[in-house]
């Protein structure tokens, strides 16, 4: 008889090697492994007795891995609430990357929110390649910015904004990177963060017939393509195997991109 279990993938178990409150809502969880990931990817965490959730990966260098988590319903208020030496379950590194190519000279990336944690490991991997980089980080207010003391140490020219103005320039992410797309040519434009603001970055970069990097986050179970929950209708590309990052224009064409993705039950939850 076929074994049915062959293909699923367990958990490796990891204690939390340290944690650390990178701002008001996220904590960076650390793990003494090295999953060789590349920018964009994900894995999917496991709490025993409560459930599994998928995390990109913000940190995966010198024998540290590091998910960066924003606390908003109950499994991440019960992940909180662990401590270092606290055992979790981790598989992956799933999805697909974002990738840069050798002849690039200049890249816009733009994020949001935790969205920022995938783009600082991609700007990382620019730098060394002597790629000029523009990053666009964004945040409600200061207290919610994340990792600007890691770009800063990046020869990234950081742009700041704030919905109140409590840090950088007040308005959006969208504002800037409307004004530097008109200003620069860029090789490439990155974003990751809420879906309204990535469609409208994708939208600006198909306007200035730049290419485009998107990650689409949608409900997932399994993490490797056999439950079908994270398809995206139509297209029935799976955000967990042909995704999480795709072509802007591939984006675009999706009706469902910021306008709508499904919960756990399937049901259509509008942006
Ligand atoms: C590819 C990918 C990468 C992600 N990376 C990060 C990250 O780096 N940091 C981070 O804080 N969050 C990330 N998320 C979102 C994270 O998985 C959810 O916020 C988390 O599962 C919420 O669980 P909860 O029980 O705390 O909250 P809930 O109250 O259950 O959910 C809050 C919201 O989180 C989303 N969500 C819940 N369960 C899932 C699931 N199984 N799959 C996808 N989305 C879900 C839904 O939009 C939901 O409305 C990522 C999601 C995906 C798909
Ligand atoms: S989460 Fe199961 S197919 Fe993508």
């Amino acid at each position: 008889m076929e074994n049915i279990f062959k293909n699923i993938e367990q958990p490796i178990s990891l204690p939390i090697k340290r944690v650390v409150q990178e701002n008001a809502n996220v904590k960076t969880f650390y793990f003494a492994t090295s999953l060789k990931s590349k920018p964009g990817q994900f894995v999917i965490m496991w709490l025993p007795r409560i459930d599994e959730k998928p995390f990109s990966i913000a940190f995966d260098e010198a024998g540290e891995l590091g998910l960066s988590v924003a606390k908003v319903g109950h499994f991440t208020e019960k992940l909180f609430a662990l401590k270092d030496g606290d055992l979790v379950g981790i598989r992956g590194p799933y999805g697909t990357h974002f990738s840069l190519k050798n002849d690039f000279k200049k890249i816009l990336l733009v994020g949001g929110g935790y969205g920022v944690a995938p783009l600082a490991t991609l700007a990382e991997e620019a730098m060394k390649k002597n790629i000029d980089i523009d990053f666009c980080n964004g945040a409600r207010s200061k207290n919610f910015l994340l990792f600007q003391e890691r770009l800063k140490k990046l020869k990234a020219n950081v742009y700041t904004t704030t919905d109140d103005g409590t840090a950088g320039e007040v308005g959006t992410v969208v504002d800037t990177a409307s004004k530097l797309m008109a200003e620069n040519k860029y090789d490439s434009v990155y974003t990751c963060g809420p879906e309204l603001m990535e469609k409208k970055i994708v939208g600006l970069s198909h306007d200035h017939h730049t290419a485009c990097q998107v990650s689409i986050e949608r409900y997932m179970k399994c993490g490797f393509g056999i439950c079908g929950q994270c398809t995206i209708d139509s297209s029935g590309q799976r955000m967990c195997l042909e995704g999480p990052i795709v072509p802007g224009d591939f984006a675009l064409a999706q009706e469902e991109f910021g306008r709508f993705h499904r919960g756990a039950s399937g049901k259509k939850i509008s942006f």
